[in-house]
């Protein structure tokens, strides 16, 4: 893995053909910041599309089935988001998690089959406001992590993880660097513990309500290797304006 902040922005269920265009002035602007790795998460439809239209970036899924194919009507495989020319996918998000009851095995299951269809993945955690506001975030970020991480050590090879407290997720509200701090070094402490060496390897992105304005600060927290944002990657503008807080909070 590279130690290169790694800045990803997950365009939800947002984008047709011509926001294309973003994509391309986000690559423009990334093939002039070398220290700051950056990808693109756009809806299935434009994985291919924009595969063809950048270089400088990754391009990847927001989710896959955990079979590679069969009778799953709407549902897309990791092999099939690999010829469509993605390099990784998202899993776990919360948004699935909450809307598409999505267990932490089905996760976990999912995120298999993309590191077998040789994808990269990002898995995402996190607690809602009233786990927080009972003091079990970690209790419940680490159970999470417990039963979706991918198994095996060579898995941590191609593995991010994002933290991303639901509650800040999409309202401007984010948790202190503290908190950030504390809660990042609790998932580092539990993928050592899972992966033993290759666990220090993986980087743990911090997502929530990123924006140019927050991004150098929640970026120098305690292990914050990088950041999936929302709604802030949906214009080049913004998206470029936090690639450049991360190269020079490097
Ligand atoms: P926002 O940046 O819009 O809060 O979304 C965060 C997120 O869910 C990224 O996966």
């Amino acid at each position: 893995m590279s130690s290169l902040p790694y800045i990803v922005g997950n365009w939800k269920m947002n984008g047709t053909r011509a926001m294309l265009a973003e994509a391309r002035a986000i690559d423009r602007a990334t093939a002039r910041l070398p220290g700051v790795q950056v990808a693109l998460a756009p809806p299935f439809t434009l994985v291919h599309a924009m595969r063809e239209a950048v270089e400088s970036i990754g391009v990847g899924g927001q989710d896959c089935h955990v079979e590679a194919s069969g009778a799953f009507t709407g549902d897309i495989s990791a092999p099939m988001l690999a010829d469509a020319g993605a390099d990784f996918t998202i899993v776990g998000h919360s948004e699935r998690r909450a809307m598409h009851g999505e267990s932490d095995a089905v996760v976990r299951a999912k995120a298999e089959a993309a590191l077998a269809a040789g994808l990269s993945v990002i898995l995402c955690v996190g607690e809602t406001e009233a786990e927080r506001d009972s003091g079990q975030a970690e209790a419940v970020v680490g159970a999470q992590l417990d039963g979706s991480l991918p198994l095996g050590a060579e898995a941590a090879q191609r593995l991010s993880v994002a933290y991303e407290p639901v509650w800040a997720i999409g309202t401007g509200r984010v948790p202190s660097v503290d908190d950030v701090s504390a809660m990042h070094r609790s998932i580092r402490a539990k993928l050592t513990a899972i992966y033993g060496e290759a666990g220090a390897e993986v980087r743990i992105l911090y997502g929530g309500s990123v924006k140019a304005e927050n991004a150098a600060e929640l970026l120098a927290a305690d292990d914050v290797g990088g950041a999936l944002v929302g709604g802030a990657s949906l214009s080049a503008e913004s998206f470029v304006a936090i690639i450049g807080a991360a190269a020079i909070a490097r």
